[in-house]
């Protein structure tokens, strides 16, 4: 492990994993990512060397090189979710495009050995398939000895006024740890307090119905469907109300929801922008997590 840690963004989006480990001084070696969309953000966005060479930031995660994958310490993906989430068509490993997705991320593990994985996908994929899903990701892992430990944790835990359940693995390579310390569980983050209401990205009283009296502190998570189904739908999510009228959450107080700055750029239509925000991790729940990983590191690393 060098001075500085490194990281790898598979699924990169708009790059949720990339502004967070970034943040602790963490360096990005290569990204992958097929929509010309969040690919046109990506690069709105991040400067960084490698991403001027076609081979390091590819578009498919079936065609490239693993071999040229330059040396790295942590392996961020958030993989795709629709084939495992409930919203979605529920077949996961069977979806032909998605669903097997995880075994691209299983064979660069495995050809790269890196000295930590961390995974986010929706909460329901440790139900999926009765669970069995879940259990082969887990015994693809211990199978490549690495340790796995997961949480299910809320953006809303992390001062973000979004609900957004998401599950969150995070492994360590047992070659790159001290042996006592292999049976050692992670320490996800703690809880924090909500800092900012939805009143406050919104600019006025958000209250639960057109009465207003009750405060909507926290907001809906976003999503890649479901858009403009109705402010009386439950599947709801880019509708609020504000100061008893109704209003549209646009891409600008997205970008907050998502623990994003008010500066990212997103040089997409809007409709494309919630669809790329409704995919990403919340950057300060992200954040936290490799703080710990980075105590992790340099307390039991070999
Ligand atoms: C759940 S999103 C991850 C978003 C990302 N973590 C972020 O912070 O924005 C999954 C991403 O995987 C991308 N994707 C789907 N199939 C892919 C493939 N075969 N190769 C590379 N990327 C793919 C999708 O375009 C989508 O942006």
């Amino acid at each position: 492990m060098g001075k500085k840690l490194t990281f790898v963004d598979l699924f990169a989006g708009i790059g949720g994993f990339h502004l967070a480990l970034k943040s602790l001084d963490m360096q990005c070696v290569f990204a992958c990512e097929i929509d010309e969309y969040a690919r046109k953000t990506y690069l709105a966005n991040f400067k960084d060397k490698f991403l001027r060479k076609e081979n390091l930031f590819p578009k498919d995660v079936w065609e490239f090189n693993i071999k040229k994958i330059p040396k790295f310490d942590i392996l961020c993906a958030g993989f795709p979710c629709q084939p495992f989430s409930q919203a979605g068509r529920k077949r996961g490993f069977q979806d032909k495009t998605s669903g097997n997705l995880f075994f691209a991320i299983e064979n660069i593990i495995k050809q790269k050995k890196p000295a930590v994985a961390l995974l986010e996908n929706v909460s329901f994929l440790k139900n999926h398939d009765k669970g069995r899903t879940f259990k082969k990701i887990l015994r693809s892992l211990k199978k490549l000895n690495y340790t796995f430990d997961y949480k299910i944790l809320r953006a809303s835990e992390f001062g973000l006024p979004q609900h957004r359940p998401r599950i969150y693995m995070v492994c360590f390579n047992k070659n790159k740890i001290k042996k006592k310390f292999h049976k050692l569980s992670f320490d996800f983050p703690k809880k924090q307090k909500l800092k900012t209401k939805m009143s406050d990205i919104l600019g006025g009283f958000c209250s639960i119905d057109l009465m207003g009296k009750k405060e909507r502190k926290i907001g809906f998570t976003l999503r890649v469907g479901g858009r403009r189904s109705g402010i009386k739908d439950r599947r709801n999510w880019d509708r609020y109300i504000v100061d008893k009228k109704i209003v549209e959450l646009k891409p600008e107080k997205g970008l907050l929801l998502m623990g994003l700055n008010k500066n990212f750029k997103l040089p997409v239509s809007d409709n494309q922008a919630l669809k790329l925000l409704g995919n990403s991790v919340p950057v300060n729940v992200v954040k936290e997590i490799a703080k710990s990983i980075k105590i992790h590191l340099k307390k039991y690393s070999n």
